[in-house]
């Protein structure tokens, strides 16, 4: 018996139940939906679910009662891709027991591999890039009738904005509101700008519809997701332009980031606003100063780094050198005082001498960095540094130098905490604690998750909380009554 029919036999042996299988009516047709990597692909696939429901197709989180899988996927690294390709392997094996399933894969991989994965790997029905999925229910019909499906086609105008995304197994108090698609910046190690194609970005009055509807149902905190926020321009649509290029008339119009922000900020008072991502090149005091205006946009960025050395970043094409990357953030620190910095660090890219390693661990101490995502540098066809370097550091030394920077951030992320050990926070509270049903949890403005004991709040509430203890991951504390 393969392993996968063990499991449905006793998932529904211990009567398992199923999250949405209650909401769908009768003999409508099931959509199980999958989702890999970044912030992005979790909301495009709420944008794929709306595309689906339109078409009688509700989500269900059972995979053995499903019509239709779709598994949205991430290239970013190689080790994203084994992943997705060991769960096609799974599914494959279930749609011999059920022949008229229908498994398509969505997303970056999608894109990447497009009709690889159909004709040599004969894994898929249905293989969709990122800027295709109005066209979904057109090739699951095509595969109805016999044939495999393919759009890869990337668009300089797709922002899906008039979409009304389908919430998928969020918390029902924050959600994200993708605001633009694409990358123009051609990073040497990032895949991106080749899966999601160029930048633009989407109608700022779809977005603001968008966050007034999310606080009409309930939500208290958006997050504005970009790959590249700050180069966030709506002159009317259509692939990105610099400011400087736009006619008169579409400068009189044009929205940038600092201004949508601040126009999300409005919405209401109680609202609040997060984003990411930012980059270090195109990030304006602008920005900085509407962030310290509204009390609702939190205090947190995420800035990626990648390396702290200006040779490193140079060969990443990143667009700025460490002490660009430094005066950028001394004007947070100046601006916010208050602002939490988060980042991003690859180990062991082409190249990279332990004098330039050296260099990103100074500079973890100089920055003092209040969280950190690291990782080894994976190699990705078809990019700048695929083309013109070697991937020339063993994945034994990349791995040491990754073990050095997460010790590090493990420290400079419980200095963090500890610093706040006294303070009193205003925290949304997100749910119950996992560990103890009689906590909460939710975060402050700076990201940082707090539980406390329960008292009178619940979910969706906002709770002073002060803290009394902490460990490198979570905030302790107790909720100021009155
Ligand atoms: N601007 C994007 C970046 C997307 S990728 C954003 O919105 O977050 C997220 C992170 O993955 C990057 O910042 C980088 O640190 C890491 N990354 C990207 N390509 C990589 C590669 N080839 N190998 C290792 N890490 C990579
Ligand atoms: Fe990738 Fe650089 Fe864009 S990391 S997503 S090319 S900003």
């Amino acid at each position: 018996m393969f392993e996968i029919e063990k499991k449905v036999i006793e998932e529904a042996q211990q009567g398992k139940p199923t999250l949405l299988t209650t909401e769908i009516p009768a003999g409508a047709k099931r959509l199980y939906l999958e989702s890999y990597g970044c912030q992005m692909n979790f909301s495009d696939s709420e944008i794929v679910a709306s595309i689906m429901r339109e078409n009688g197709y509700y989500t269900t989180h059972n995979l053995y009662e499903s019509d239709v899988i779709m598994l949205n996927t991430c290239a970013i690294r190689e080790n994203a891709e084994q992943k997705v390709r060991k769960r096609l392997t799974e599914f494959r094996k279930l749609k011999k027991s059920k022949p008229s399933l229908i498994v398509g894969v969505l997303g970056c991989m999608a894109e990447r591999l497009k009709e690889k994965f159909l004709e040599e790997e004969k894994l898929v029905d249905i293989v969709v890039g990122p800027d295709a999925y109005r066209s979904l229910p057109e090739l699951v019909g095509e595969v109805q009738g016999g044939q495999k499906a393919m759009n890869v086609l990337l668009s300089l105008e797709e922002t899906y904005a008039d979409i009304s995304p389908v919430r998928l197994g969020g918390n029902g108090i924050t959600a994200f509101i993708s605001i633009m698609r694409g990358c123009d910046n051609m990073c040497s190690f990032c895949v991106v700008p080749f899966t999601r194609g160029r930048e633009r970005s989407r109608n700022p009055e779809t977005i603001l519809q968008e966050a007034k509807e999310l606080l009409a149902s309930g939500y208290k905190e958006v997050t504005l997701l970009g790959q590249n926020v700050d180069s966030y321009l709506w002159y009317g649509g259509g692939a990105k332009k610099e400011f400087k290029n736009l006619t008169e008339e579409e400068k009189s119009t044009a929205v940038n980031f600092a201004q949508l922000l601040e126009m999300v900020a409005e919405v209401d008072k109680d609202l609040r606003i997060r984003y990411t991502t930012s980059n270090p090149r195109d990030m304006t005091n602008e920005v900085l100063e509407v962030m310290a205006k509204y009390e609702n946009i939190c205090k947190y960025i995420h800035l990626p780094i990648q390396s702290g050395n200006s040779a490193v970043l140079e060969r990443m094409n990143r667009g700025y050198n460490r002490k660009e990357y430094l005066d950028r953030i001394a004007a947070i620190k100046r601006i916010m005082p208050d602002c939490a910095i988060s980042t991003d660090i690859i180990c062991g890219f082409c190249g990279e001498t332990d004098e330039e390693h050296e260099d990103t661990k100074s500079l973890m101490w100089q920055v003092e960095f209040d969280y950190a995502y690291m990782f080894n540098y994976s190699e990705r066809p078809k990019t700048l540094a695929e083309r013109k370097y070697t991937d020339d550091i063993p994945e034994a030394l990349k791995t040491k130098r990754l073990e050095e920077v997460i010790a590090i951030q493990r420290k400079l992320s419980l200095e963090s905490n500890k610093k706040d050990v006294g303070k009193t926070f205003k925290v949304l509270v997100e749910g119950t604690s996992k560990r103890n049903e009689n906590e909460l949890f939710g975060r402050n403005s700076q990201n940082k998750v707090i539980v406390f004991p329960k008292e009178n709040f619940k979910k969706g509430d906002y709770a002073m909380v002060k803290v009394h203890d902490c460990n490198s991951a979570t905030l302790l504390g107790n909720a100021i009554v009155e």
